[in-house]
């Protein structure tokens, strides 16, 4: 099964060019696979919803109705409600950010805001450097505009600087056709990597010498389960463009997410949403506002960061239990992903209908970079959702797909017919 495929064919629709280059994810398409109860899902960054408390949701969503019915059934403001931006003021305060509610914008999940940043800077052509691999739904939004897509590799301590720089001198100093930066810089999505402080620091001063925006994606940062918070990139500067959701820490069925940004990003960005929605949901913005305000939902951060710090810990202990010595894994301190590097003579794409029949999902590391080329020996896997039980038999499962693709290679290699790495 193809990690990535183009979902237009040659049915003469006129599409427009940029369509005919989109790839349906992979993810999305392994949904499908993922609802056979037989098969342990590793593929999808969902969060477990289970654990939100019933009475929580009932009541923000219970007040949304009784209190605010009229305000949550019409039209709202294209930046948002003055109430929801409050909350997300409390929020970004608790992580070392002081903002205003004149530089929040509500969006659509933090989904909908790359697709706005992208439709605001970018033309055909533009450059844009990201995290090689990077989150897939932004290589999505992205590839809309057709920019050139700069990867820069990670190591344990988040995107390298020495790499960055490079890249950034073949590119030169203010040059306009660079457009930003985009980076994960908690627990990446698919790396599971942290940026350390200092490399914040580095990057920050090489946006103002090379003269580029930031764009700072963290979906990840309250869910950390070993060592301290590191400040945002926006506590270092406001310059940078943040984006949040409420996705991973209450529900992304909520689709709420939020920019902070200067005032100049803020105006262009609001013009180009008036064009995409109108509007966000006035609905789900009061239900947010009264799940951070009436609920106890710091007791319930609580309770997922537990939940997923032993599920991150039931897949660390099995990789090491059962993977083969040839493959190395990222050791994220939070978020949902484990980044794993095999031999470059496998192809983990090829892999995923054999560890299908073996009742296990993953996600391919091809369809993090948009190149068809890089990432194709590697794959991500999700330790979010499955009980650590069941991710203690995936491993197993995956380990066993992997050692028979090994078994073969190593045929191959010894009857010369392969070069070893
Ligand atoms: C890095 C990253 N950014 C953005 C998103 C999208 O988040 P939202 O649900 O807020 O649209 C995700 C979702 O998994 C993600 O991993």
């Amino acid at each position: 099964m193809p990690s990535a495929h183009l979902i237009f064919d040659e049915t003469g629709d006129k599409v427009a060019k940029r369509v005919t280059k989109m790839r349906s994810s992979a993810v999305r398409d392994l949904f499908a696979a993922a609802t056979n109860p037989d098969i342990i899902s590793l593929s999808g960054g969902m969060p477990d919803v289970s654990l939100l408390p019933k009475s929580a949701v009932q009541k923000a969503t219970r007040a949304a109705w009784d209190e605010e019915r009229a305000a949550a059934l019409q039209y709202g403001s294209t930046d948002g409600r003055l109430n929801t931006k409050k909350v997300i003021i409390e929020l970004m305060q608790a992580i070392g950010v002081r903002t205003k509610p004149e530089n929040i914008l509500l969006t659509s999940g933090a989904q909908e805001a790359l697709d706005l940043i992208a439709k605001t800077y970018i033309d055909p052509g533009d450059i844009i450097i990201t995290e090689g691999p990077t989150y897939l739904g932004a290589l999505q939004a992205f590839s809309a505009y057709e920019p050139d897509v700069r990867f820069v590799e990670f190591d344990e301590e988040g995107m390298r600087m020495d790499l960055l720089e490079k890249e950034l001198k073949s590119i030169g100093k203010n040059n306009p056709k660079l457009k930003f930066l985009y980076t994960i810089p908690n627990f990446q999505n698919p790396g599971g990597v942290t940026m350390t402080p200092p490399r914040r620091r580095r990057l920050i001063e090489l946006a103002e010498e090379y003269g580029f925006m930031i764009v700072e994606d963290d979906p990840y940062g309250r869910l950390r389960y070993d060592g301290g918070h590191v400040l945002p990139l926006r506590a270092l500067s406001d310059k940078v463009v943040y984006l949040g959701t409420v996705s991973k820490v209450f529900a992304p069925g909520l689709r709420l997410g939020w920019m902070v940004c200067p005032r100049s990003v803020f105006a262009k960005v609001n013009l180009v949403k008036q064009g995409t929605d109108l509007c966000g949901s006035a609905f789900n913005q009061i239900v947010v506002e009264h799940y951070f305000t009436d609920t106890p939902w710091e007791k319930t951060l609580q309770k997922f960061v537990r939940t997923y710090a032993t599920r991150r810990d039931a897949m660390l202990d099995a990789l090491e239990k059962y993977f083969p010595k040839e493959a190395s894994w990222t050791h994220p301190a939070g978020g949902f992903f484990v980044w794993v590097t095999l031999p470059k003579y496998v192809d983990t794409s090829s892999m995923l209908s054999e560890a299908l029949e073996h009742g296990v999902t993953f996600t391919p590391g091809d369809g993090f970079y948009n190149d068809g080329m890089r990432g194709k020996n590697c794959m991500r896997i999700a330790f979010c959702y499955e009980t650590p039980q069941n991710i203690e038999e995936a491993i197993r499962r995956l380990a066993e797909v992997i050692e028979e693709r090994l078994e073969l290679y190593r045929a191959f290699i010894e009857a010369g017919a392969i070069k070893e790495n």
